[in-house]
């Protein structure tokens, strides 16, 4: 192995840091998280009143614009966002060339980061103005996405939105209308998917949104910069870990095995974890899971599943794992992750959607985040060092003398 440090000793010095678990990549004004009193906010705002007295609409606002607004603003956001929900007729035709049985995931990485080329106009990053429009086409147009990638892989005909409904209302609307037949939205359920959505708005430099912000340091247009979140947020460790916790559940069935599963968590030679526990920022409770597990007897009392068998289980699996002296050593409480798959299975989407909609909460906050980023005057490209391990100088051998 190559001794580098002679090297790096004459290049200056630099931090050796995996997973940038002690670094800060960036300075921002949008989110603030006190891991140690499970504390998040927004623009200086706490997320439990955000979810309470706010609605998603409005936290877009905020976060892109670093105020609530007056009644006028927020009439015009919304003017705004509305404007820009329909999707390219021809983008129909992208829809329609995927698998019908390829993961919406997938598919919604290829529909975001096709939007460059039939947005082409948005793609000027240099000017303020058309920044701002990518930002609402993106928020607007992400539901009508999501929902298209769902209707695609149940075989069902595209709905078109309703500008006419609320952001979380229309999106139920063009998930589970079909076509003559008359379909309302549940107030209950709709005011439970803007709270899921508000939820998940922005976390500060998580992996997908540092992945927005590299990529975008290099002035790359903010459709390409969105699906490269996107892939980003697909990982079990990351967004995908709200569908892990359902198959958990479903894998655990019965709450008599739960001990046998946190056994299994604790054992360094299975590589099972507890899906929904545990988290790089909070070390005392995710205040996210709190405002979901009240959310999710809420949604299940409407939908008339109070017993649902696996909120159940994993109301006794929280309380027995908080009990554990392996998961209470390790600050490993649940994360917001942990009730948003219930929730979500029990208004009628299929695990593989989870994601998705994570996705689509997330767009504000990838938007604004890759906004500050450009406007900052002390923005420079993403490069990180590295710490070489391999071979130092050697000969080259050429092919006839090798065996
Ligand atoms: N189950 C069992 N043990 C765990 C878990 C878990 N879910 N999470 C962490 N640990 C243990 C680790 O084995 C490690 O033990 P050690 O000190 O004996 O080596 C210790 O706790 C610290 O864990 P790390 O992996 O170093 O913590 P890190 O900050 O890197 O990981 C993460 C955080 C990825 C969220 C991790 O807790 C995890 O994999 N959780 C399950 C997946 C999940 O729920 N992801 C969603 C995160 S929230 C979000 O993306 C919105």
């Amino acid at each position: 192995v190559y001794d580098v440090r002679k090297l790096y000793a004459e290049t200056g010095a630099f931090t050796y840091d995996p997973g940038f678990t002690s670094t800060a990549s960036c300075s921002s004004a949008i989110t603030f998280i006190d891991g140690g009193k499970g504390q998040l906010m927004h623009r200086g705002y706490s997320i439990e009143d955000l979810a309470e007295k706010s609605d998603f609409m409005e936290v877009c606002y905020l976060l892109l614009h670093g105020e609530l607004p007056s009644h006028a603003q927020k009439a015009e956001f919304e003017q705004a966002i509305t404007y820009h929900t329909m999707l390219h007729e021809q983008m129909l035709y992208f829809f329609r060339g995927f698998r019908r049985d390829a993961h919406p995931m997938a598919v919604m990485v290829g529909a975001v980061g096709a939007l460059s080329a039939f947005y082409h106009d948005s793609t000027d990053i240099t000017d303020p103005h058309q920044r701002m429009v990518a930002s609402h086409r993106l928020i607007a147009k992400m539901p009508t996405i999501a929902a298209m990638a769902y209707k695609f892989s149940v075989g069902q005909p595209f709905i078109y939105p309703r500008n006419d409904l609320s952001y979380a209302e229309n999106f139920l609307y063009m998930t589970f209308a079909v076509p003559a037949e008359e379909y309302k939205v549940s107030p209950t359920l709709a005011r439970a998917m803007d709270k899921i959505f508000i939820l998940h708005a922005d976390h500060e430099q998580n992996a997908s949104t540092s992945t927005v912000r590299i990529a975008g340091s290099s002035g790359a247009n903010p459709f390409a910069c969105i699906a490269a979140g996107i892939a980003s947020l697909w990982g079990p460790a990351h967004g995908g870990a709200n569908q892990a916790v359902l198959e958990m559940l479903q894998e655990i069935g019965h709450k008599d095995r739960i001990p046998e599963f946190l056994e299994r968590a604790k054992d360094k030679n299975d590589p099972f974890r507890l899906m929904g526990f545990g988290h790089r920022v909070y070390k005392n409770y995710d205040p996210r899971a709190a405002v979901l597990r009240n959310s999710a007897h809420e949604v299940l009392d409407e939908l008339g599943k109070r017993d649902d068998p696996l909120l159940d289980l994993a109301m006794e699996l929280e309380r027995i794992a908080l009990e554990d002296e392996y998961f209470v050593s390790k600050n490993l409480f649940p994360n917001v992750d942990f009730y948003s798959g219930i929730i979500l299975k029990a208004m009628g989407f299929p695990s593989s959607m989870f994601t998705v909609l994570f996705a689509l909460a997330r767009t504000v906050g990838w938007v604004a985040q890759w906004k500050e980023m450009i406007e900052d005057p002390g923005q420079k490209i993403s490069r990180p060092r590295q710490l070489y391990t391999g071979y130092g100088p050697r000969d080259y051998v050429p092919m006839d003398q090798r065996d």
